[in-house]
């Protein structure tokens, strides 16, 4: 049987330049879809996948993350004075546990691939799962990382998600080749991250969520740069892929590039649509609007 995921890697290291101003003085993870950061948004994902450790490769201008995955005691008091139950409920509900948390920091932003070889102490010789904060996944049922989670049941190995894109956009992403599958899992024989136009083997993206080997990390650290100058996770994977199988998911739910404005704003709009709270309000201002 395979070996059981307990922890989950977010790499928040990044400048979150396409969203200057915004990210100034603030952390790109901390923009808000509706009223939740996108760091909370990716941690609800594996919390509800049954994850345990939540590690979190930072870097400078980055704490206010580890303040938000903190108890806030003022905050607490005022709602519990205020008979603001329901709020209490759900900041505790946010929370991972007491010492189910681990930060550290990515010295020098060098890539991808560098950010998670950051985590290997932090995670072991243990397969571990990697959601990338910049990428929301919207479900109707179980989310992404726990669809991942019942294939690595079934399958073991490598499981990456991965997402059609038109032909135009895949220059953008990292790029997997599939073989002959069953359903929604197919093998992968081949990937490439950002390849030169009109050379991807595919238009089947890898969308940021991954459930890895700890070998991985033994081939980053001799890793040299790839594409962008960067250190990338997919040259590591490519290279893996020689000797363990990885598989690709075509999941079910529909995926948000939040690193992109149009992708963050249409997130804010599908996820205010899918909140029952405010979705007959904001139809009828978006509705107004168009
Ligand atoms: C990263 C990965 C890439 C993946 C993408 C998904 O690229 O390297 O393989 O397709 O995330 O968003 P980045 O967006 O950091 O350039």
């Amino acid at each position: 049987m395979a070996a059981r995921v307990r922890k989950a890697v977010f790499p928040v290291a990044g400048l979150g330049t396409r969203f200057l101003p915004a990210t100034k003085a603030m952390p790109k993870e901390m923009l808000t879809v509706v009223d939740r950061p996108l760091i909370q948004h990716v941690v609800d994902e594996a919390m509800e996948a049954g994850i345990e450790h939540f590690i979190f490769i930072t870097g400078r201008n980055k704490g206010v993350i580890e303040d938000h995955f903190d108890r806030q005691f003022e905050l607490e008091q005022v709602l519990a004075a205020r008979g603001k139950t329901s709020e209490l409920q759900s900041l505790n509900d946010d929370l991972p546990g007491p010492g189910s948390t681990s930060f550290t920091r990515q010295q020098e932003p060098l890539g991808l691939g560098h950010a998670v070889w950051c985590a290997r102490e932090l995670v072991g010789r243990e397969p571990f799962a990697l959601l990338l904060p910049d990428v929301l996944v919207q479900t109707q049922g179980k989310g992404c990382l726990a669809q991942m989670l019942d294939v690595y049941a079934r399958h073991g190995g490598n499981i990456v998600a991965v997402d059609p894109v038109p032909d135009d956009q895949v220059k953008n992403y990292g790029v997997v080749s599939i073989d002959e599958g069953d359903g929604r899992v197919f093998p992968i024989d081949g990937m490439v991250e950002k390849p030169a136009p009109g050379t991807a083997p595919s238009n089947l993206t890898i969308l940021g969520r991954y459930i890895l080997q700890p070998e991985i990390f033994d081939l980053l650290s001799a890793q040299e740069q790839g594409a962008g100058g960067e250190i990338q996770i997919t040259d590591a994977m490519l290279a893996l892929l020689k000797v363990q199988p990885f598989y690709a998911l075509k999941y079910e739910g529909r995926t948000f590039d939040c690193g992109s404005k149009v992708g963050f704003l249409t997130a804010n709009v599908a996820y205010a649509l899918a909140r029952p709270d405010i979705a007959e309000a904001f139809k009828a201002e978006i509705k107004k609007l168009i």
